[in-house]
């Protein structure tokens, strides 16, 4: 018999089973376990929120004065400046090529399934019509409600709309501004009010929550004074009971946002909702004309991590100050798109399940008799074991492209001390896909061991 299949069969069959009680003491019985959903802590909330674990990705946009000096959104705060001289981009904003279908023609293209929009960044300028402050879209030359004209395209097509909301605000002369991160310094005609202060907020939120149909998320931000109340998520929930809201706002909230990939172990499931949030751009999250990219590469895996781990994403782009978004945020997207629809169906309906693998540097996700292998970390070579399986599968498949993955469990030098053999996973693309996460389909008849 040839070497190969003398192990192909060794594997399969008779030394498997012979060496199982080995192998379960050096990986662990639990490895074995065939019912693996004890591994998902993520609990749904059991209500019109859980529309959120049937839309992982999503899209966050940034957009707002900001994008007309194209740098930063930050760019009062980062870049210095007076309020009164921020305030005069107003009469520059005037957006005559912002087309709400053309932003969700490209998040539907992209695979994703929600829309976070920033209402109102740390600068204090709203998107939409609010009675509360004058520094507001209506008093620009465009005059037009940005939040409601997005608000209609989304019911349009069903696609759930969250709101981005700054607690931290460089216009309002009540916020009490005193130069903390993200905060400007003290401005001539301030008086500084925390209660007033909270009373406009709180009349925002209901505008928010009231006046442009059903939200399906509240995303808080820049909560400067870490002023604890739970009064506030309260009324949103009162208001709009189907809204998830994040944790960065009066209490915990709902769901965690690790943002830019700030992560200490990529292993770990989630023991809560969490939505991850990254920009296409380097240093801002706004326009900004001589942005530095993320690879293609760094975007996809960190994606790819996330999705795999039961938690939501949120990628970002920041349309330009005419209402369209750049060429290069969309080519990004698009290339990510191409990824995210061939592979989504290992992020579907699955349990991530990495105790099956003692291989760190591959992502498990598990359904029923399937499982996929999500080769996210750099393949240094053409291969993948994956200890301490043995079993071959019925069909391996590389979702990428299609095409048939070759599998065989034999043991390899490398393992001559436990004298277990693995499942590989061989000849994979693995130089022509070096720019991507490969996801590796493989379907198993009986129990996988
Ligand atoms: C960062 C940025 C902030 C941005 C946010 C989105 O905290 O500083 O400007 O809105 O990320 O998550």
């Amino acid at each position: 018999m040839e070497r190969r299949f003398f192990f192909r069969a060794m594997a399969s069959g008779v030394l498997a089973a012979r060496l199982s009680p080995l192998v379960e003491n050096v990986y662990g019985a639990s490895l074995f376990q065939p019912d693996i959903s004890e591994n998902n802590p993520v609990k749904r909330f059991g209500d019109g929120r859980d529309w959120f674990f049937e839309n992982r990705f999503g899209m966050f946009v940034h957009w707002g004065l900001y994008a007309i000096p194209a740098w930063h959104e930050q760019h009062q705060y980062r870049g210095r400046v007076e309020r009164a001289e921020y305030a005069k981009l107003t009469a520059q904003f005037n957006p005559k090529k912002f087309e709400p279908e053309r932003w969700l023609d490209l998040l539907q293209e992209t695979g994703m399934r929600y829309l976070c929009f920033t209402t109102k960044h740390i600068d204090g300028f709203c998107m939409w019509d609010t009675r509360q402050t004058k520094f507001n879209v209506m008093n620009t030359p465009y005059k037009r409600d940005i939040l409601g004209m997005l608000a209609e395209a989304c019911h349009k097509r069903n696609i759930p709309l969250c709101l981005y909301y700054s607690i931290d605000d460089g216009n309002h002369p009540n916020y009490p501004s005193e130069g903390r991160h993200h905060e400007i310094p003290p401005q001539p005609g301030d008086s500084p009010d925390w209660d007033k202060y909270l009373e406009f907020l709180k009349a925002q939120v209901r505008e928010l929550c009231t006046n442009y149909g059903k939200i399906h998320g509240f995303w808080w931000d820049a909560n400067v004074p870490e002023y604890k109340d739970t009064s506030i998520n309260d009324m949103i929930r009162q208001l709009q009971p189907d809204a998830v809201i994040n944790n960065r706002g009066f209490d915990d909230g709902d769901f965690g946002t690790p943002e830019r990939d700030f992560e200490r172990d990529e292993s770990v499931s989630f023991n809560r909702p969490t939505e991850a949030c990254q920009a296409v751009g380097m240093e801002s999250w706004g326009y900004r004309a001589d942005e530095d990219y993320y690879t293609d590469r760094h975007l996809i895996r960190s994606i790819d991590r996330y999705l795999c781990r039961d938690a939501n994403y949120l990628l970002n782009v920041g349309p330009m100050a005419d209402g369209t978004v750049s060429q290069e945020n969309v080519d990004i997207l698009k290339r990510i798109g191409r990824w995210y629809h061939s592979v989504k169906e290992s992020f579907e309906d699955v349990k991530h399940v990495p105790q099956m693998t003692t291989n760190r540097n591959v992502a498990l996700t598990r359904r029923g008799q399937t499982l996929y292998v999500h080769i996210n970390k750099e393949p240094q070579g053409n291969s993948v074991k994956l200890p301490p399986m043995v079993t071959l599968p019925k069909s391996a498949v590389l979702l990428n492209d299609g095409r048939k993955v070759e599998t065989i469990a034999n043991l390899t030098p490398a393992d001559h001390v436990s004298q277990w053999p693995v499942l590989r996973l061989r000849n994979l693309p693995a130089n022509e896909m070096a720019n991507t996460v490969m996801v590796v389909k493989l379907v198993f008849d009986s129990s996988i061991k």
